[in-house]
């Protein structure tokens, strides 16, 4: 089969069989064409609890399809490619934050939504790279501990001064191939063009930029902004859908390195098995786990509306 064909009989069978195919926006190119929905981690978590479908395939990480199944535990939710995982969400688990918490009584414990479900029971609150400024805002309490990523910490702290922040040192491997050198290099070889970054970068490259956001916030920003030339500071999956979205303007990843292969193991054919119901991975989480998992996800909603 062709490209071509394989991303037409994903689009007849979806539809066919009303499933809702969710995207995350580091997916390769030809598989985001094929997707009902491609968006940041709060978009596909809004997409999910809306989607009227009964069975959703995620084409992501693996804690994305978990949250779907949190938020839908009703829906069948499959994960596209069993494999897909986040080293980030790795690095925490529940008795290690259970643990942690014990160091600071009093705070609010606030994870980033890249965290495995069975964490996600023992935090108050989550948030997603585009509504953690405005989430920990609104939090009734100025002590947050927050996990696991501190330069995604780091950044929100810089922004909401007025709380005291406790960190553990976790990140994410691909945004942290950025250095500052990278950086230095990519303006001066494009001196006008604009720096957007991804808040899981180093807080020195952070530093450098004209915009710190979310996936979608830097899609956003660029194919708002008139300016006409960009430097890509997030998974450079971006650069080539900015590039598609936008052929007058030019995109440049700052970093060739700056790629997940977690996200990219995620084939168009992964998809396509998954949707014939001969690949993929169903997603179930004891009941315990959904009901307690559900509550700092509901909290992100409500705090980020
Ligand atoms: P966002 O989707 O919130 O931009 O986060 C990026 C990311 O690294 C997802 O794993
Ligand atoms: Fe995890 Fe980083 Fe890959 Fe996102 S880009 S899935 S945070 S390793």
């Amino acid at each position: 089969m062709t490209t071509r064909e394989v991303q037409d009989a994903i689009v007849r069978l979806r539809k066919e069989n009303n499933v809702c195919v969710l995207a995350h926006a580091y997916m390769r190119r030809e598989l985001c064409e094929t997707a009902d929905y491609v968006g940041d981690s709060f978009g596909l978590s809004q997409q999910a609890a809306a989607s009227d479908a009964e069975t959703v395939i995620m084409c992501g990480v693996r804690f994305m399809a978990e949250t779907v199944k949190i938020l839908a535990p009703d829906k069948k939710v499959i994960l596209a490619n069993p494999d897909a995982g986040c080293p980030m969400a790795d690095q925490i688990d529940r008795e290690m934050l259970t643990q942690l918490k014990q160091s600071y009584p009093g705070y609010t414990t606030v994870a980033y939504i890249n965290t495995a479900a069975e964490t996600k029971t023992v935090c108050d609150v989550c948030v997603t790279s585009s509504a953690a400024v405005k989430i920990i805002r609104n939090i009734p309490n100025d002590k947050i501990l927050f996990v696991p990523d501190c330069n995604l910490g780091d950044y929100v702290a810089k922004q909401v001064p007025e709380k005291e922040f406790a960190f553990m040192r976790g990140g994410c491997p691909t945004h942290l191939r950025i250095t500052p050198a990278d950086v230095a290099a990519a303006k001066e070889k494009h001196p006008d063009a604009l720096f957007l970054v991804h808040p899981e970068c180093n807080p020195k490259v952070t530093a450098m930029a004209d915009y710190v956001g979310s996936t979608t916030g830097i899609m956003d920003h660029a194919m708002n902004s008139n300016k006409k030339e960009f430097l890509i500071g997030t998974e450079n999956s971006i650069v080539q859908h900015l590039q598609f979205s936008c052929p007058d303007k030019r995109f440049y990843a700052v970093s060739k390195d700056c790629v997940c292969h977690n996200m990219h193991s995620t084939t168009l054919m992964d998809l396509y098995y998954a949707l014939k119901g001969d690949g993929g991975e169903e997603i179930t989480l004891p009941a315990d786990i959904l009901r307690d998992a559900r509550h700092c996800i509901d909290e992100m909603l409500r705090l980020g509306r």
